[in-house]
């Protein structure tokens, strides 16, 4: 204690010590003799004005480390006094709402376990502006994102977040004014039908999951765009009571049910779901995702050694109907153009760039339900576009999807 004194003050602090550890010392040596000595006239005063007149014990065996202030009391030279133990800083409350940025080393474990975690008491201590989180999911390239960088311009950081899943990471470097800037989290190498597609996918969502404020979720690929603006975006998905999880079932979907690796882990047949993989989900149903450790080991290991064996099809739209989800529309929000017997959607490059593809993708497939209405809009992104369609929808985009 006196150590961190210096000379001056730990020559008059000498005395006070000796006296109260003398005084300590006896009274450690006898402790049923302790009130007499404390009664003693030479001491008590002294012990009055060291112990503050709060119901202190007096027979502390140390003082505590916050104490040091006034023991021995302030002197007047401006000699430093002891450096307190480091104080914690308080954290409040945004503190634990929203990390930062999104780099950290957690392992995929650690990641899903802590996205896990839900607020148990219903009504938010503050006041909450939903945001909608933006998943891209890519290969090292983002071919359309000037697009996108229009799309957000203009809206506030509250109203959005967005998370990038690449590997390998991007190959060229994006300008710090990016939206897509500093927005890349741990990422692992994705293949095409794989399971590792919904690990992507998991970890999208938990790392989407760790800021309190993300309310919906969207999974996105390099070839999506927005075929409506930020607000009318924003307004369809915060507004929605259900989640947009494709999920049909019907023979062709049955295809990849395969009884002997899914009946053993309680999945049937009348379970089995299929449905695209481009989903938008509320946050309830996000941690159901990433916090599913009954399913999703059996479709892991039902596609070890399988190439393509499509679980990114599979897997959510079936864990939707093994939870008996209702708050689900059962449809996606990304508009895609299947060919028959093809197993990628079409592609469309620059010269399918044309009013009349925004009137078809807009106007959707007709007879949408929206909250339970009747909705003159089914889709709010599209896909799939290629890298050289971007230049006649950079184009386009003032005047038909009312950005840019
Ligand atoms: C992450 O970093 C912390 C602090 O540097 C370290 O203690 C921890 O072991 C790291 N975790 C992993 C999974 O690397
Ligand atoms: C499947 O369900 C049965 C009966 O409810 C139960 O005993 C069994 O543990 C379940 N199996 C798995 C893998 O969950
Ligand atoms: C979605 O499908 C499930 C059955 O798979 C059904 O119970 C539910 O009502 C459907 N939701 C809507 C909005 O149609
Ligand atoms: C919409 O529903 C009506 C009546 O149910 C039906 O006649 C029509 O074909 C449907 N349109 C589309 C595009 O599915
Ligand atoms: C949305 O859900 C809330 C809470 O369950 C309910 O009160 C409200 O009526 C629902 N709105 C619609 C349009 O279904």
């Amino acid at each position: 204690m006196a150590a961190t004194h210096s000379g001056s003050s730990l020559l008059k602090a000498v005395p006070m010590l000796l006296l109260f550890s003398s005084g300590f010392i006896l009274g450690m040596i006898s402790i049923a003799n302790f009130p007499k000595f404390y009664e003693s006239p030479l001491l008590s005063p002294m012990l009055h004005s060291l112990v503050p007149s709060s119901s202190r014990p007096i027979m502390q065996p140390s003082p505590s480390p916050e104490t040091p202030c006034v023991w021995p009391p302030p002197l007047p030279s401006s000699t430093p006094t002891p450096a307190p133990s480091p104080p914690s800083t308080p954290t409040g409350l945004m503190g634990f709402l929203a990390p930062s940025g999104v780099t950290h080393n957690m392992t995929d474990e650690e990641l899903l376990w802590r996205a896990s975690m839900a607020p148990r008491v219903s009504r938010a201590p503050y006041s909450r502006v939903p945001k909608v989180a933006f998943l891209f999911l890519v290969r090292a390239k983002l071919p359309l994102r000037l697009l996108w960088e229009k799309f957000f311009a203009g809206h506030g950081k509250e109203l959005y977040s967005i998370y990038v899943h690449s590997d390998p990471p991007f190959a060229a470097s994006l300008p710090t004014d990016s939206v897509f800037y500093g927005r890349m989290i741990p990422s692992q190498r994705t293949t095409w039908g794989d399971a590792n597609l919904v690990e992507a996918e998991r970890r999208l969502l938990a790392n989407g999951l760790l800021d309190l404020s993300n309310e919906r979720f969207a999974l996105l690929s390099e070839s999506c765009i927005p075929i409506f603006d930020f607000p009318t975006v924003y307004a369809h998905l915060t507004g929605s009571n259900d989640s947009f999880v494709d999920c049909f079932d019907n023979a062709g979907a049955h295809a990849r049910y395969r009884p002997a690796l899914f009946a053993p882990h309680n999945i049937t047949a009348a379970q089995w779901r299929k449905g695209s993989q481009f989903f938008e989900m509320d946050r309830a149903l996000a941690v159901e995702v990433v916090s599913d450790e009954r399913y999703f080991p059996a479709f892991r290991d039902s596609c070890a050694g399988r190439r393509g064996c499509l679980i990114d099809e599979h897997y959510i739209p079936t864990l939707v109907s093994l939870l008996r989800w209702r708050r689900n529309a059962n449809r996606t929000l990304t508009y895609t153009e299947w060919r028959p017997r093809r197993p990628h959607p079409r592609s469309h490059g620059a010269r399918d760039v044309t009013e009349e593809l925004f009137g078809k993708m807009r106007g959707g497939a007709g007879n949408c339900t929206y909250n339970g209405k009747a909705s003159d809009v089914c889709f709010v992104f599209a896909r799939k576009f290629s890298p050289d369609a971007l230049a006649p929808l950079l184009e386009l985009a003032p005047k038909v999807i009312g950005f840019g």
